[in-house]
């Protein structure tokens, strides 16, 4: 499946007949169940200055909170109980002590049977095997936009290069490697998104994150419009498409533009993961990405899994 091909897929007139696709080549390659991974999001301490995020560095509107290993050790158990299969901690880059967090990993590690994935960002090499060395398998670490000129004006300083090369070295250590993009980001055109779902091809990613941008009210892209609900469904249905082994999650970004079926038509359209949050409240009412977020907990999960006809394993309370 070339680039070409994906664009065709993406502008392909015939929406309801894509996702009826995807959803065959879904069952077909990763059956019916649905992961459900327990999000704690333990810091919005960041130190980038992604020009869409709230969490940028130069926010000072945001009061920034770390949570101790306690709570984040409590959070986990919590999540584990009603059935998470697996923790996913995540805060923005440089938000605490490589050896602190090894800890917490090495603490979690304890829960038998469950998977740790990290979304921290980009560190350095010995940080990355360090936490590999305590137990940790999954890293998730998004390239945002393909477009490498888009990537250069949303993120001064970086390079794409340097997240695929990150990308890269995860995967070297033996981490499953995640990656993932946004849908209708300003000046993005529909080839971007070919190119975004053709680099997560090329790379052979385990996972995918692909969510709709939204704006953030103290962010530089504040004025900009929301990315659109319907590209986002088509996109995941072309991803899965084009990556029928992949972990696919319906995004929060999803849930939040339409609380009501958003998870639900993820699924429907070829995702088979969801993330709820099991951050603690006072803690997730910081964790402004970006506007209007929603607070997807397991309650919402089960109920979008069971609205999609699919199977999972929790035990809600
Ligand atoms: N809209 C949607 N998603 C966003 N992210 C960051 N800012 C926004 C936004 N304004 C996503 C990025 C990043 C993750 C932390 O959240 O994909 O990887
Ligand atoms: Fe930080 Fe991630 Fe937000 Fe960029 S997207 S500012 S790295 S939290």
């Amino acid at each position: 499946m070339t680039r070409k091909d994906i664009l065709r897929l993406l502008r392909d007139p015939d929406a309801e007949e894509l996702r009826k696709r995807a959803e065959k080549a879904l069952l077909a390659a990763k059956g019916s169940h649905v992961h459900v991974r327990g999000l704690i999001e333990f810091s919005n301490i960041c130190r980038r200055n992604c020009l869409y995020c709230g969490l940028r560095a130069q926010n000072s509107a945001l009061r920034r909170y770390r949570l101790s290993q306690e709570e984040i050790l409590a959070a986990a158990a919590g999540a584990i109980a009603q059935g998470a299969d697996s923790i996913v901690l995540q805060s923005g880059e440089g938000s605490c002590d490589p050896a602190w967090l090894a800890e917490v990993v090495a603490e979690l590690k304890k829960h038998e049977g469950i998977a740790i994935t990290l979304s921290v960002g980009e560190g350095q090499a010995r940080d990355y095997a360090l936490w590999r060395n305590a137990g940790a398998s999954r890293y998730l670490i998004k390239h945002e936009t393909a477009s490498p000129a888009l990537y250069a004006r949303l993120h001064p300083g970086h390079k794409l290069g340097e997240r695929i090369r990150a990308l890269l070295a995860l995967r070297d250590l033996g981490y499953e490697i995640g990656s993932g993009f946004m849908i209708g980001l300003p000046g993005q055109k529909l080839e971007d998104l070919a190119g975004d779902i053709a680099l997560c091809r090329a790379l052979r990613v385990d996972m995918c994150g692909a969510g709709p941008f939204i704006p953030q009210a103290d962010t530089p892209l504040a004025g900009e419009a929301c990315g659109s609900v319907a590209l986002t469904l088509r996109a995941l249905s072309v991803l899965r498409l084009a990556l029928p082994w992949a972990n696919l999650p319906a995004t929060t970004a999803l849930a939040s533009l339409d609380p009501e079926k958003g998870q639900t038509a993820g699924l429907m359209a070829g995702a088979n993961v969801l993330m709820p949050s099991f951050t603690p409240p006072r803690a997730a009412v910081q964790y402004r990405i970006y506007d209007h977020k929603n607070r997807v907990g397991m309650a919402n999960a089960v109920r979008a899994i069971e609205k999609a006809g699919r199977s999972h394993g929790l035990r809600p309370r």
